[in-house]
């Protein structure tokens, strides 16, 4: 994760958030599945001192080092363990929401939307964020491979992974109004597997021969003949990737 907010695109995209949020002192903030908080830690600088945050995460894990990144906030500043599913607060109860990368994680993400409309108050703020794994690629000199990537990535299994180009059309859907889209691409074009287990901010190869697997493009005997494959390509310099993340601001 923060390789992930390392990435150009995603200060891009948290930059033009912060912009069309338009946050100002004293308003209340929630980030549905903040994870390590540093997105809603930043926004709260808009809040000032009688403003305030919550942050509601899943995993208690995550919760621990937010609260310890919330240590120099301004403002209040509330991390607490909760389901975006069944949001323990109450309506109207918000300024503004945002939720970024987690609606893929989740099996019922028309739910966790309708819970952020709830607690948003009329003319409130929704921003969602979100990657769309169908815009995967990987150029590692082998265009078979790179098929087989795109066509496993193509498809959802257990997961909306493309949602992040349906964010648009779901807030809509929500009877939001909305006010502003983005989309930026992430691209990697160097990894060393000598220094990093994997490309910055992305999963595994491994990982993903795994994933390859679940979706019938790879025979399990064939797994580590792939990831060889992409490694041997970082070393010779020819390796790139890239992927694409949505944004949407709406109004309620
Ligand atoms: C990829 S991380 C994104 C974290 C952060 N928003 C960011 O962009 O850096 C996804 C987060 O969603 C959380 N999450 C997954 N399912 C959730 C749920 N049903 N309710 C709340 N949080 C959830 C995970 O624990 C994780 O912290």
């Amino acid at each position: 994760m923060d390789g992930t907010a390392r990435w150009p695109a995603t200060i891009r995209l948290r930059a033009w958030e912060r912009d069309h949020l338009n946050l100002v002192e004293g308003e209340r903030l929630l980030d549905v599945g903040c994870g390590l908080g540093e997105a809603a830690l930043a926004l709260a600088e808009d809040l000032g001192d009688t403003g305030e945050v919550v942050g509601v995460d899943i995993s208690a894990e995550m919760l621990r080092v937010a609260r310890a990144n919330a240590r120099a906030a301004r403002g209040s500043v509330l991390f607490r363990v909760g389901d975006a599913g069944a949001l323990d607060e109450p309506n109207d109860s918000f300024d503004a929401v945002r939720s970024e990368r987690t609606l893929q994680w989740i099996r019922d993400p028309l739910s966790a939307l309708s819970e952020m409309v709830r607690v948003l108050r009329p003319g409130g703020r929704l921003s969602l964020i979100d990657t769309d794994w169908s815009t995967f690629t990987i150029d590692v000199g082998n265009r078979d491979l790179a098929e087989r990537v795109s066509e496993a990535m193509r498809t959802e299994r257990n997961r909306p992974s493309n949602i992040g180009s349906r964010l648009h059309d779901l807030v809509q859907g929500a009877g939001l109004t909305p006010l502003s889209r983005n989309a930026q691409t992430h691209t990697w074009t160097e990894w060393n597997p000598d220094e990093t287990p994997a490309p910055d901010g992305c999963f595994s190869m491994e990982s993903l021969a795994d994933d390859l697997v679940d979706a019938g493009q790879l025979a399990a005997n064939e797994q580590a003949s792939f990831v060889h494959q992409i490694r041997d390509a970082a070393y010779r310099n020819q390796f790139a990737m890239s992927l694409t993340m949505y944004a949407v601001v709406a109004t309620a």
